[in-house]
């Protein structure tokens, strides 16, 4: 596995591996790798020549007072991991590498950014689909993967992705739980132990709220009803949002019908953890 840490040599790299009829798989990471990322890596290998990952834990995604200084890092072991996995090449660019002055173009996609994440982080997606693009544009990627659990980041990718034509196809892959349902995070770390036996609550209140669809409730206030209602069995845990919404668009329709995503965002002590599943609902 090589690991570059300047864009021309990443660059080069990934244009040879082109040049020689390779499909280039990416993965994008911000390290402090887990199982999540672990899975998205195998389904590149599984798919493409060369499989690239990216580990840089990038400034613009992050809000005055968020956790930036505090993110979990660990180099070494996120190169074992990606290593095991199969990746070819890691991109592990510094700070100065990707921002080497103030950053004056940034990428903002309306509309699915206003709701959610968006409303609580309103600097987020623009500094993701900033970093995203920029990403993009230095690997040239023909398949690139992320995990299911940030859903909403899947559904901002994917238009910024389609809107500014990039040549690439977002492959968005299952979420890795824990046995006991809790969706895999590197932000998982900052729980207590009380926190932690609290946390899978949010998976339990997504199942009911999927339960209460494939039972034949259509109406969306009455399945977020019934989700937060189930987290509010447990006094750690304070809900942020469940919402029940149009996969794609994150819209909320007036009734549940084709591809629904059912969203949970919770404070579980400090750390905010979130979580979504996907229910069909037949026509
Ligand atoms: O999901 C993440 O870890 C980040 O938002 C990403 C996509 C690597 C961009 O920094």
């Amino acid at each position: 596995m090589d690991v570059v840490t300047t864009i021309a040599e990443v660059r080069s790299a990934t244009a040879a591996a082109r040049a020689g009829g390779a499909t280039v798989g990416f993965v994008l990471t911000m390290g402090y790798l887990h199982e999540g990322h672990v899975s998205l890596m195998a389904a590149a290998r599984a798919e493409c020549d060369l499989v690239a990952a990216s580990i840089f834990v990038n400034p613009l995604q992050f809000g005055a007072g968020e956790d930036l200084d505090a993110y979990p890092r660990d180099l070494p072991r996120d190169l074992a991991l990606a290593e095991a996995a199969g990746v070819d090449l890691v991109f592990a660019p510094s700070v100065e590498e990707m921002y080497p002055r103030p950053i004056l173009t940034t990428v903002a996609v309306d509309d699915v950014t206003a709701r959610f994440e968006g409303a609580t982080r309103p600097t987020h997606f623009a500094g993701v689909a900033t970093v995203v693009a920029k990403l993009f544009s230095i690997m040239g990627p023909g398949r690139t993967y992320f995990g299911e659990k940030d859903w909403q980041q899947v559904c901002v990718v994917r238009r910024m992705a389609a809107d500014l034509s990039f040549p690439v196809e977002v492959v968005a892959c299952p979420t890795r739980r824990e046995p006991d349902g809790l969706a895999r995070s590197s932000r998982n770390v900052y729980l207590s132990a009380e926190e932690r036996a609290a946390a899978p609550v949010l998976h339990r209140a997504l199942r009911h709220g999927a339960a209460r669809i494939e039972a034949g409730e259509r109406d969306p206030a009455a399945v977020e009803a019934a989700m937060a209602e189930v987290v509010a069995t447990e006094p750690l845990v304070l809900l942020d949002y469940a919402a029940a919404v149009e996969a794609d668009t994150l819209v909320s329709p007036a009734r549940l019908e084709g591809e629904v995503r059912l969203l949970v965002a919770a404070r579980v002590g400090t750390p905010r953890l979130l979580d979504n599943v996907g229910v069909t609902v037949p026509a």
